[in-house]
């Protein structure tokens, strides 16, 4: 808390040693009336959860696993965007707080040198087609020793130490986070959605202009990425020529 330079994201903040998942407990907060812009924070997660029911590597005093509240008033249409507002968010806090300049692959990992530091998960919850709430839950490895990362993740996971060669301070990096995120938030509120924060996105982002492999529900689609529009769907081109809009998938990146 200690001179956190926000008035909404943060004025509420709940601390747990130990926890299963903070997106869990934001969950259930944010069901009971938890105020916009409280964040759960914990130590160490024993079933942290990452996309598309992976698990996320959460040991203790060695990361930020914390989860935000939302609670803005869009289309549930929208609401997938805010991951790409967040990964804005952390690309910029991570350059400001620790000099690492990270970049989005889309649609919201944060990578340095192709492997990932930071990740988010964003549930929601609706109210016919409005948004009720938002719970985005922010992974970011800051002092976990590459070694220290199991065999399935050396190849595709880093940290923050890993990277500078040295300890950083959490809370330094949790506050920057936090006041990072909080304008880019009243933005996509204010405009009612992604659009505006586009070119901030792009001048983060690692996947446009290269050749990716989008893995899809419906298949593996490959091809160039040219360009996400103001909702944050990627335009990909195919070796045919052919243009496809990629709503959802996992994309592997060759750069
Ligand atoms: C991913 O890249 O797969 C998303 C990982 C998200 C991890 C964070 S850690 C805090 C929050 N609580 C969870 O259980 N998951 C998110």
């Amino acid at each position: 808390r200690e001179g956190l330079q926000t008035t909404l994201i943060g004025q509420s903040i709940v601390y747990r040693d130990t926890i299963d998942s903070t997106n869990t407990l934001a969950q259930q907060l944010a069901l009971n009336g938890a105020p916009e812009g409280t964040v759960v924070i914990a130590d160490e997660q024993t079933s942290g959860r990452g996309r598309r029911g992976r698990q996320w590597f959460s040991p203790p005093h060695s990361g930020i696993w914390m989860s935000l509240i939302l609670r803005p008033e869009l289309p549930l249409a929208h609401a997938a965007q805010i991951t790409l507002v967040a990964a804005v968010a952390l690309c910029q806090a991570l350059s400001r707080a620790t000099g690492v300049k990270a970049g989005i692959k889309w649609p919201n990992d944060i990578l340095f040198d192709g492997k990932k530091c930071c990740g988010i998960l964003t549930e929601m919850h609706a109210e016919f087609d409005q948004i009720h709430h938002l719970v985005v839950g922010i992974g970011i490895n800051v002092n976990v020793p590459q070694e220290d990362f199991p065999d399935e993740l050396q190849d595709i996971a880093t940290s923050l130490q890993a990277i500078r060669g040295e300890r950083l301070p959490r809370a330094q990096v949790v506050r920057t986070v936090l006041e990072e995120f909080e304008p880019l938030y009243r933005q996509y509120v204010a405009n009612g959605g992604f659009g505006t924060l586009r070119d901030a996105w792009k001048a983060n982002n690692i996947t446009l202009g290269n050749r990716i492999v989008a893995h899809t529900a419906r298949g593996d689609i490959e091809g160039k990425a040219l360009d996400i529009d103001e909702f944050g769907v990627l335009l990909l081109e195919k070796d045919n020529g052919e243009r496809e809009k990629i709503y959802s998938a996992d994309i592997t990146v060759f750069t």
